[in-house]
């Protein structure tokens, strides 16, 4: 009979028959379920050979590096490294503003050497412990649907991807592929993660993409328009909560459009940027609905963010499904 239980186990063991009993395991994490559950995994089986580092590309949300630091480390003892990069990319990020594919690319390429050089400083600090040993191997959290995935998109729809977990690192590193989730599902995997002991707040939290707030403001990226995307988010996302309807939804967020529009602020006509509110609701986020709200809850986030985020005039709800739309904005 397979169980939670002793499926922890064997991954534990297979896990140490792989690796060994010296050299280095690395992989990144960005506090979502996925990789907080492999790298927790990792961590029973092999303690602090195991690093885990959180690339901070400026693209998080409000206060998110912090908190997944503080989860990942004093919660669940992992072995944990935060770089912040945010100049890097937001500097590479700025003046692009019309090439969604090129935004990607700047943002993955930047992670990749980001990565890499902090694999290589780990590497060297590592020489002269107990472990010492090379990084021979890169933990990813791919899942079972992301593997066939990888495996179905051919041709011309593998461009719809280009963002996908697996591929890239590991050919670029020399590295062997350890995926301990590449048999189980979503709802799997969550489970897995209450197993360890990972808090229900992350075990439920919606995804996140890689390439953060980038994907989410349409347009040119700037500290500004960052700085408000945060606020605004962190409102709706609060107001969602306090509703008891985040885990009626699969996905929400705000973003902004690069435009302003005219408002009214006291006695004064503002020319300030467009928030976009968006929230579906999907089983395998290839297609999805936007959620319905009440329309006294939407008036309500709108209130507020127009009330409290600085430099914001308008708020809209993009309730287009996916198709035509895609859950983010690029
Ligand atoms: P779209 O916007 O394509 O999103 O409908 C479908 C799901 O994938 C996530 N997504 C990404 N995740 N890197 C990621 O890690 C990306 O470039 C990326 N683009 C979209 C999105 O958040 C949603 O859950």
């Amino acid at each position: 009979e397979w169980t939670m239980d002793k499926f922890v186990d064997q991954e534990i063991e297979r896990i140490r028959a792989l690796v060994g009993d010296k050299g280095q395991v690395i992989g990144a994490v960005s506090g979502g379920v996925d990789s907080t559950v492999a790298a927790k995994l990792m961590t029973r089986a092999i303690g602090d050979r195991f690093h885990a580092v959180l690339v901070d590309n400026g693209l998080l949300r409000l206060n998110e590096a912090e908190q997944v630091k503080e989860t990942l480390t004093k919660h669940l003892g992992i072995n944990l490294t935060v770089i912040d990069a945010s100049e890097q990319f937001l500097s590479k990020l700025s003046g692009i503003h019309d090439d969604p594919e090129k935004k990607r690319k700047i943002i993955g390429g930047t992670f990749i050497d980001v990565f890499l050089s902090k694999a290589k400083e780990i590497e060297k600090a590592a020489a002269n412990t107990a472990n010492a040993g090379p990084i021979e191997w890169l933990l990813q959290g791919t899942l079972y649907p992301d593997v066939i995935e990888s495996i179905s998109f051919k041709g011309p729809s593998q461009t719809i991807k280009t963002h996908h977990n697996v591929g890239g690192l590991p050919s670029k590193m020399s590295l062997k592929l350890i995926e301990p989730l590449r048999e189980l599902f979503k709802d799997e995997v969550r489970l897995l993660g209450a197993e360890l002991g990972i808090p229900p707040d992350l075990v439920w939290r919606h995804p996140f993409p890689g390439p953060g707030l980038g994907i989410r403001i349409v347009g040119e990226v700037t500290p500004e328009k960052i700085r408000i995307v945060r606020q605004a988010d962190s409102i709706f996302i609060s107001e969602i909560r306090s509703a008891g309807l985040y885990n009626q939804i699969s996905q929400a967020y705000a973003g902004l459009y690069s435009v302003k529009a005219v408002g009214v602020a006291g006695d004064k006509r503002v020319h300030e940027w467009v928030i976009v509110l968006r929230a579906v609701t999907t089983t395998d986020f290839m297609t999805a609905d936007g959620y319905e709200f009440e329309w006294g809850f939407l008036k309500g986030v709108m209130r507020r963010i127009c009330n409290e985020v600085s430099g914001v005039s308008r708020c809209v709800y993009d309730p287009t499904s996916k198709p035509p739309g895609t859950i983010e904005q690029e």
